[in-house]
């Protein structure tokens, strides 16, 4: 591949915003023409009137029904879904003996279930068809511990062996599945933490799109980190 992505599709979810947005419109500037999801339609629609996708799905990627609504819209409008990049993410913090259960599974839900629910959604297609990848944002939070992280970074962790068990699965069909770990992103999540971005979400938006549009299948398994 050159690094286009003309005649490929992509579905991007958390594509409303920050870095899932930025991901969305560079995307769309190398060829592919993509679905943003995400709960925010007027966010969604906001990248597609100014250009950054071609179509946008409102809905919530903890929901089976959403996420085969958004399969269905995206195939019907675009057609068989070559590129999956799973964005959509939440921050709950706090310490363990004071966050909430229902936020603890909440972070699960979205962050990680998320993942499985669309992976799951677009698989047969991709297996049918040899060819496809499945990109994860994970972080660097998915490689470490910290103070009042506990659900967010059990997420990360878990979207990093998710990805490692899948790519297991996929291994010789040519579908090849990647996690992304960025540092600090500028971004509306981040100014829900006391850390310091190091980098605009387009930076990352480069890195998901050579490893959708370029990265060898051999790096199929692997998580890549951003650190700006
Ligand atoms: N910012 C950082 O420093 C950083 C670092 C490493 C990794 N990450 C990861 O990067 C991804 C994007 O984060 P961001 O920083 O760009 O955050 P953000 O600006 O808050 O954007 C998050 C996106 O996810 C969507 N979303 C949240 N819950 C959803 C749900 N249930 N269903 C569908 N979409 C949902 C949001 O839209 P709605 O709220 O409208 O649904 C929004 O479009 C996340 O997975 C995050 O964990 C961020």
């Amino acid at each position: 591949m050159n690094g286009r992505l003309e005649g490929r599709t992509a579905i991007v979810t958390g594509g409303g915003r920050g870095i899932g947005a930025a991901i969305a419109r560079e995307l769309t500037a190398r060829g592919a023409r993509v679905t943003v999801f995400a709960r925010t339609a007027t966010e969604i629609d906001e990248v597609v009137r100014t250009g950054g996708a071609a179509l946008a799905v409102a809905g919530d990627v903890s929901l089976e029904s959403d996420v085969i609504r958004l399969r269905a819209s995206h195939e019907r409008v675009l057609g068989p879904c070559d590129v999956l990049v799973h964005a959509a993410g939440i921050l709950e913090r706090g310490r363990v003996e004071v966050l909430e259960p229902a936020a603890w599974r909440r972070v699960l839900e979205v962050n990680l279930t998320g993942a499985f629910l669309v992976s799951r959604a677009v698989l047969p297609g991709m297996k049918s068809r040899g060819r496809g990848r499945i990109l994860a944002i994970a972080s660097i939070s998915g490689h470490v511990g910290t103070a009042e992280g506990s659900a967010y970074n059990a997420s990360k962790w878990g979207l990093i062996g998710f990805a490692k068990c899948l790519a297991e699965e996929l291994r010789g069909s040519g579908v090849q599945v990647m996690t992304v770990s960025p540092g600090s992103v500028d971004t509306r999540m981040l100014a829900q933490t006391p850390f310091p971005p190091d980098m605009a979400p387009e930076e990352v938006a480069r890195v998901v799109a050579w490893c959708a549009a370029e990265a060898p299948d051999a790096m199929s398994g692997s998580d890549v980190g951003v650190f700006g």
